[in-house]
């Protein structure tokens, strides 16, 4: 049913795990440790289906060469999270990933703010964007707002996934937000699957509320993680972590 068969395991729940902060910490003291590809090797031994990484315009945690290392030592799903810059489209294709995750991207920002504006991004993807990747068979997933007109122009414009942003959900401070941006979540995972979308989340997701939100929202694939993980890690270890995340995600 999906347009893409290359998904490793259908439309089970899935962790992939995001790496980018072990490479914060390394460039902190622009050492080689902690090396985000030992972390990616741990994580997939822990379970993780995959790894994703943001190779980000200003290089500030994964830099070209870690994703050239990275590609050699995945196992799992090798999920390039980018903005479609000329020059990001290059190097994802180049090297092939499986899946891009295609966000907004600015220089201030501390992290990814905000879904994709599909409205805004409609044409450019459409006439520019998508036909090299789908040239080198590489599925596409568009980083949006559970928001029905975002969903319903990324299933027109034939992308394989969507990455519901999770971050409202996550950053909620009261419980009627919380179950607002449930509802959001859940209705936008069932729009997206009716029309043939993968359906993946992540940002903000953590050990507090990764289980309502699993018990709220169906359909899920890849749910991607990364700060909350190497948080628990520094204290549990990344093995640890890993395996406590995967067994919660796989229920
Ligand atoms: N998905 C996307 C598209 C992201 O930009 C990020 C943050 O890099 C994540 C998932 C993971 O978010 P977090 O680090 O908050 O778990």
């Amino acid at each position: 049913m999906y347009r893409f068969n290359f998904f490793h395991n259908g439309t089970m729940r899935n962790l992939l795990v995001n790496i980018d902060h072990v490479a914060t910490l390394r460039n902190a003291r622009g050492e080689t440790v902690p090396d985000p590809v030992e972390a990616a090797m741990v994580a997939e031994k822990a379970g993780a289906a995959g790894i994703v990484f943001h190779l980000r315009e200003d290089r500030r945690h994964i830099r070209d060469d870690d994703v050239y290392r990275l590609r050699k030592v995945t196992r799992g799903l090798f999920d390039f999270e980018m903005a479609a810059t000329d020059e990001m489209i290059e190097i994802c294709t180049g090297i092939k990933a499986d899946l891009v995750t295609l966000v907004p991207e600015s220089r201030e920002e501390l992290t990814t703010e905000g879904g994709l504006d599909m409205r805004k991004v409609r044409d450019d993807y459409r006439e520019k964007v998508f036909p090299p990747f789908k040239q080198a068979g590489i599925a596409i997933s568009l980083f949006v707002d559970p928001s029905e007109e975002d969903i319903a122009i990324s299933a027109e414009l034939e992308a394989e996934a969507v990455e519901l942003h999770t971050g409202s959900y996550a950053n909620a401070t009261t419980d009627p937000v919380r179950k607002n941006e449930l509802k959001r979540l859940r209705d936008a995972a069932i729009q997206a699957h009716e029309l043939g979308l993968r359906v993946n989340a992540g940002h903000g997701l953590n050990f507090e509320n990764i289980q309502p939100f699993l018990d709220h929202v169906p359909h899920l694939a890849d749910i991607s993680i990364g700060h909350a993980l190497i948080a628990d890690a520094l204290f549990n270890g990344l093995e640890n972590t890993v395996r406590r995340m995967v067994s919660i995600i796989k229920g």
